[in-house]
């Protein structure tokens, strides 16, 4: 399933935590708990490693916590050691993959390897997260540069029909982490460069249809003013491993979409 446009989109990803699926499940109902029953207009996905996507996806019949996965390899299938393809994570129930995202990047991973996941995950009409940021901001501005090459990289040969699947996430690699985050003005600066670019590789109407996150040291106390710069949701990190803080982030996030539904 796509998320409609108008639905804010907000991700956790745990990276390689918790320790056991015992303390996943735990994690996972805690939040589940918080979010109550009402539907709202915030889509909630929560990317565990791989070896939880199964047994979490069991905890949300109803989806109202989406699975995702934190990569994927773009083989199909074969003599792939360690890897994981897109058909065995739709198995177990993902239905949105992380792509490219700067901890994968600095083990290796290509632009080249990115283009052919986004391929690979769009083509099975799964969500794809598609993650860009710079290592440092430049007052020379070169940081825009570092941006276009990854996205004009991974948004090449994508379809019209497949747009309504791809996020992009914008998360500067000195954000992750840190403590520091981007002000509201960087990222609605950065959301409108992303969308330029977009529109030049995909067409105008992709405008309308991929959302644009941000991702790096999102918490409770930064969550409002950086949705009041016009970005469509968050990629989260350490706060999502923390129930109660990863609830206030959502909670924030459908307080703003009623306020700019109403
Ligand atoms: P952070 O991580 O929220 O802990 O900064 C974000 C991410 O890496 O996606």
């Amino acid at each position: 399933m796509s998320t409609p446009k108008r639905e804010l989109l907000v991700v956790g990803n745990w990276k390689m935590n918790p320790p056991t699926i015992a303390a996943a499940k735990r994690l996972f109902l805690d939040i589940h708990k918080r979010l109550g029953t009402r539907p709202t207009s915030v889509r909630v996905v929560i990317a565990p490693p791989f070896p939880f996507i199964g047994g979490l996806s069991e905890l949300s019949p109803s989806k109202r916590i989406a699975l995702g996965a934190q990569g994927v390899y773009f083989e199909s299938e074969g003599a792939h050691t360690g890897e994981v393809s897109i058909s065995m994570l739709k198995s177990v129930g993902a239905s949105y993959v992380i792509i490219g995202h700067s901890e994968s990047r600095a083990r290796g991973e290509t632009d080249l390897d990115i283009y052919k996941d986004t391929q690979q995950v769009l083509g099975h009409r799964v969500n794809a997260i598609v993650c860009v940021g710079e290592t440092e901001r430049d007052k020379a501005g070169n940081y825009f540069t570092v941006i276009e090459t990854q996205l004009r990289a991974a948004l090449r040969d994508i379809e019209k029909a497949q747009l309504q699947y791809l996020s992009i996430a914008y998360e500067p690699v000195w954000a992750i982490g840190t403590g520091n985050t981007a002000t509201a003005r960087d990222a609605e600066e950065m959301k409108l460069f992303i969308q330029k670019i977009l529109a030049d590789e995909c067409g105008r109407a992709a405008v309308g249809k991929v959302r644009i996150l941000y991702g790096g040291s999102v918490d409770p106390d930064n969550a409002l003013d950086l949705l009041s710069g016009g970005i469509d949701g968050f990629l989260v990190g350490g706060a999502s491993l923390r129930a109660r803080d990863f609830a206030s982030i959502i909670s924030t996030a459908r307080a703003h979409a009623r306020s700019h539904a109403a």
